[in-house]
C-alpha cells in the first residue's frame, strides 16, 4: 500500500497509479499544546511505501509517526521515499560545536525503514547516513520533457561545477527528445555570500542571441537562479528557462525569477509547486 505524506499527495497518487497498488489516506490531528499526530488508519498489507517529501520540520516529524504508524498496524516492510531530503544540503558542520544535520535526520528515519530512497540528493554521500544507506534515484533526465520543442540553438548551462552532470544529463535527453538538437553544455563559477546572496561568473561561452537552460539540482530562495537569469540576460540571451528537481520556491524566490526576466521554470513533483511540470513517478516506479 502507497502511503503520502502530507507534501506529497499528487505523487503518491501517481506512484500509486504507476504501481497499481492502493493509496491510503492519512488522518491528521493537532493538539492544544501544537504537537502532531499523523495516523494511517485502514492500512493493509505487508508492504507500506511512504511517500513524504521533509519539506519542513512538520513533515520531518510526520514520516517518523507514519512510519511508526504502518508497522504499528502490521506492515512487514517499510520503504520509505524522500522525493525531496530536507536538511540533506546540511551534510556538514559548518563550525566546531555544529551538528551534522543531514546525518541527524537520516537516522531517525532509518529507525523506522527497512530501505530509503531519495531523488537526487544534493551530495549522493548523504545516502550514507542512512542505516542502512538509501538509494538515490536520479531523475534529471525528466527534466527534458517539459522543455518547448521551439529551442534555438541551445546552451545547457549550470550555476557552479557541482551540477554540470545535470546540466548534460538534460542536453541529451533534449536532444533524444528533439531529434539530436543537442545543443552545448557549460557552467557558470558561483561565490555564495550569504544564505540569500550569490556572485555568479560568467563562462565564455558565447550566448547572445541563443536560448539558454539553466539546469540546478533545487531553487530555494531562488537567489542563484536569478543571478544566473541576469547574467544571462547582461550577454544579450534570447529566452533563459530554468528548470530544476526540486522547485522548493521558498519565500519570494518565484518573484526574484520572474523579475530577473526568467522565461519559464520547470521543476518535477518531488515538491509540488505550480511549476512542478514533470512526475518523478516512474522514475520511483522502476526501483521499486
Ligand atoms: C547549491 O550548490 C545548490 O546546487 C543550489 O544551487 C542552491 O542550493 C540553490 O539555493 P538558492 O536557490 O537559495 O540560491
Amino acid at each position: 500500500m502507497i502511503v503520502s505524506g502530507s507534501a506529497s499527495q499528487t505523487l503518491a497518487a501517481a506512484l500509486a497509479r504507476e504501481l497499481d497498488e492502493p493509496l491510503a489516506t492519512p488522518a491528521y490531528d493537532r493538539f492544544p499544546d501544537g504537537e502532531l499526530l499523523a495516523a494511517v488508519p485502514g492500512f493493509a498489507g505487508d508492504r507500506a511505501v511512504i511517500v513524504a517529501s521533509t519539506v519542513s520540520s512538520d513533515a520531518h516529524l510526520e514520516l517518523l509517526q507514519l512510519q511508526d504508524a504502518v508497522r504499528e498496524a502490521g506492515a512487514e516492510e517499510v520503504v520509505t521515499i524522500l522525493p525531496y531530503m530536507g536538511y540533506a544540503r546540511q551534510d556538514d558542520a559548518f563550525e566546531e560545536g555544529h551538528p551534522i544535520s543531514a546525518r541527524a535526520v537520516a537516522r531517525a528515519i532509518s529507525t523506522g525503514a527497512d530501505r530509503v530512497l531519495t531523488v537526487n540528493p544534493h551530495e549522493t554521500a548523504v545516502c550514507d547516513f542512512f542505516e542502512p544507506s538509501a538509494t538515490p534515484v536520479d531523475a534529471a533526465h525528466l527534466l527534458a520533457d517539459p522543455l518547448p520543442e521551439t529551442i534555438e540553438e541551445p546552451v545547457f548551462v549550470s550555476p557552479d561545477e557541482g551540477a554540470i552532470d545535470l546540466a548534460e544529463t538534460v542536453r541529451d535527453a533534449y536532444g533524444d527528445r528533439v531529434d539530436g538538437a543537442a545543443g552545448e553544455v557549460d557552467y557558470f563559477e558561483k561565490v555564495r555570500r550569504s544564505g540569500t546572496e550569490v556572485e555568479i561568473t560568467p563562462s565564455d561561452v558565447d550566448v547572445a542571441g541563443r536560448d539558454v537552460v539553466v539546469v540546478d539540482d533545487i531553487i530555494a530562495t531562488g537567489s542563484t537562479m536569478s543571478e544566473a537569469v541576469a547574467v544571462c540576460r547582461e550577454r544579450g540571451v534570447s529566452r533563459v528557462f530554468v528548470t530544476c528537481v526540486h522547485p522548493l520556491l521558498a519565500r519570494n524566490a518565484y518573484a526574484k525569477l520572474s523579475s530577473a526576466g526568467v522565461e519559464a521554470i520547470y521543476g518535477t513533483d518531488t515538491i509540488e509547486r505550480s511549476v512542478s511540470a514533470v512526475s518523478v513517478a516512474p522514475a520511483l516506479a522502476d526501483r521499486l
